[in-house]
């Protein structure tokens, strides 16, 4: 989602709208703004675009207010519609608040709040936030008082701004885990999710950090901490970008933002579903689907098939539910024998993919429950399924999926430990351990991104003349062979196949020479010996290798590619991402277009 808020000398809505054209790749499926109008407190929001926002504004006057705040929408939960879109105004109507980010312990806060008289018009997390803020605001009377107390209490991420109808040039905003930037320009401040917002009314921006409180007006801003209310000293930076490097986060394309977006995505996507008990996985979707599934049926196409090949390692070894994985355009077709008893998991980060959704539609004309593990909200697949399980991975611009399957790796992560666990079939300390390792990946991965990167620059030279490239995994990292293989040829346009490493004997190994290099997976697990005799058998025919591994394993090849060890199958997020980015350094080097790679589309919605 995309947040802003103003208090200036100019007429807020139009700079407020302006912003959200700027954010509209943060998401789009709904936009509002909240402002102070003669006749009190304003909300207008639309579903849609932000050309409906615009067409509704169109027919009101707006140009008196002089600040308030806005957001675009890129659902999380509930439906994109006009009632969950924001601003969401508190019960007494005084306070207008937008917010990005969930809040883990809402419903604990609204039980204490109805309680007390408070009547709440959705099921949100946002309005529970807000009408504590309100609560804690009538109590204390003071803004900055009511939102450290009120933040004090909420467990969860977010980025928040509040408009107050009684205080109408000053806006408050905060933030956990939530991205939020603030804009110092002269006579007017600026407060959004992202530069790009207000780059061309300053380039002096100030970015927050967790647990900070902001209050600005039109000629001053100042920055405290909530817990505590105590000032902080903030620098000033000063952006050289333009617009479109800032939508991109400064990066030359959103394929490497969105590589680098990934330790984000993992925590989103474990966002509330780490319980606090270190062995709880909360899973509440599932509720919909009548318990652990006998078998699984998992449909997909594309990168999302690589991460439903993946789930199958794990699903079968953890929980012991036998596992079918298939390409949606095959299934739909091949007449299947499907049992009732057996659960179909339909993966798609677009959710509008047209042979998974057809696969979805066959599966529930013979009776069998579907879960969609998908990215969209509101989506067809998320519509036509049971259940749903949203990724969280926010809105994947790049047309070759990186992010996303990060979110689907994680998701089916989650659901192996849940099944596996709820079944008894999981060994308790191993469940306590990757639950463990989960909780530290996000930094993990965050702090292993920047060598991956040069790594990947490097190797890009050296073989970004070849004119094939044989990517070998096995067991958990079969799928990532394949996924490797087609993030290089879907962007480089450099042919590329993927093999199970045990399958390379039984025909590949007659490709093999000087000419045809050779990529391995081979981290530290039980297969690794057998994965290394496959890789001398390259090397005896002159083959060239590239080895993604582990430091202190025993392995001689001439392009040794160490990556930080993790726990089990947690060590596919680090190998991940590095095939993306030899992928995209490989792309980048020979001058692709990187983002937008001839003949692909986003999403597929035809055969
Ligand atoms: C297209 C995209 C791929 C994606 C596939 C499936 O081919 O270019 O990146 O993996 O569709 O899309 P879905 O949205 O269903 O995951």
């Amino acid at each position: 989602c995309g947040i802003i808020g103003y208090c200036g000398h100019r007429p807020a809505v139009p700079v407020l709208v302006e912003g959200l054209r700027r954010l509209e790749y943060r998401g789009y499926d709904s936009a509002g703004v909240g402002f102070l109008h003669t006749d009190g407190l304003r909300v207008i929001k639309a579903k849609g675009k932000l050309c409906e926002l615009e067409k509704t504004l169109a027919r009101e006057n707006v140009l008196n207010a002089t600040s308030g705040i806005g957001h675009t929408r890129w659902a999380t939960h509930g439906e994109p519609n006009e009632a969950n879109a924001h601003p969401h105004v508190d019960h007494t109507g005084r306070l207008a608040m937008i917010h990005n980010g969930i809040i883990e312990n809402y419903q604990e806060i609204k039980q204490e709040l109805q309680a007390k008289g408070v009547t709440f018009q959705s099921d949100t997390d946002t309005e529970v936030l807000l009408n504590l803020i309100s609560h804690c605001l009538a109590e204390d009377g003071d803004m900055l008082q009511a939102m450290s107390r009120a933040l004090g209490r909420v467990e969860g991420a977010y980025a928040i701004a509040v408009f107050d109808a009684e205080n109408p040039g000053v806006v408050h905003a905060a933030r956990v885990a939530s991205p939020l930037v603030l804009g110092a320009g002269t006579g007017e401040n600026f407060l959004a999710s992202d530069i790009p917002a207000f780059l061309p009314y300053t380039r002096d921006v100030v970015f927050l950090e967790d647990g900070e409180l902001v209050r600005m007006d039109a000629s001053s801003w100042e920055v405290f901490r909530v817990e505590d209310l105590r000032p902080v000293e903030k620098m000033v930076d000063t952006i050289t970008w333009d617009v479109q490097a800032a939508q991109k986060g400064g990066h030359k394309h959103f394929m490497i933002k969105e590589i680098f977006e990934q330790p984000k995505v993992i925590q989103d996507c474990l966002c509330g579903r780490l319980g606090t008990d270190l062995d709880e996985v909360r899973l509440p979707e599932l509720d919909d689907l009548p318990g652990t599934p006998k078998r699984i049926h998992v449909v997909a196409c594309g990168t999302s098939y690589h991460a439903g090949l993946w789930g199958m390692y794990l699903l079968e070894q953890w929980a012991r539910i036998p596992v079918q994985v298939e390409i949606a355009s095959e299934f739909r077709y091949r007449n299947p024998i499907l049992d009732p008893d057996t659960l179909v998991i339909a993966i798609s980060q677009s959710g509008e993919t047209a042979d998974t959704l057809a696969g979805i539609k066959l599966a529930r004309s013979q009776g069998l429950k579907v879960l969609g593990l998908c990215n969209v909200v509101g989506s067809s697949v998320a519509r036509e399924s049971d259940a749903v399980l949203y990724t969280q991975a926010g809105p994947e611009i790049s047309v070759a999926s990186t992010k996303a399957m990060c979110s689907q790796l994680t998701a089916l992560l989650l659901l192996a430990l849940y099944w596996g666990h709820g079944n008894g079939n999981l060994d308790e300390k191993i469940h306590r351990d990757v639950v463990h390792g989960l909780r530290n990946l996000p930094d993990l991965l965050e702090s292993t991104l920047p060598a991956l990167r040069d790594k990947a620059h490097e190797l890009a030279r050296t073989f970004s003349d070849v004119n094939s490239f044989l990517y070998l995994g096995r067991g958990l990292h079969y799928p990532l062979a394949l996924e490797g293989a087609l993030k290089l040829k879907e962007i480089s346009y450099i042919h590329a196949e993927g093999y199970a490493a045990g399958e390379m004997k039984h025909g590949p190994i007659a490709l093999i020479d000087p000419k045809f290099p050779t990529f391995a997976i081979a981290p530290d697990d039980e297969l690794f010996p057998k994965v290394k005799s496959n890789l001398v058998e390259v090397q005896a025919r002159s083959g060239q290798i590239v080895a993604l591994t582990n430091v202190g394993l025993d392995l001689d090849v001439p392009h040794r590619w160490d990556v930080p060890r993790a726990t089990g199958p947690l060590s596919t997020f680090l190998a991940l991402p590095a095939l993306q980015l030899f992928a995209y350094e490989v792309a980048d080097y020979l001058g692709k277009d990187v983002d937008q790679p001839r003949n692909l589309a986003k999403s597929v919605t035809v055969e």
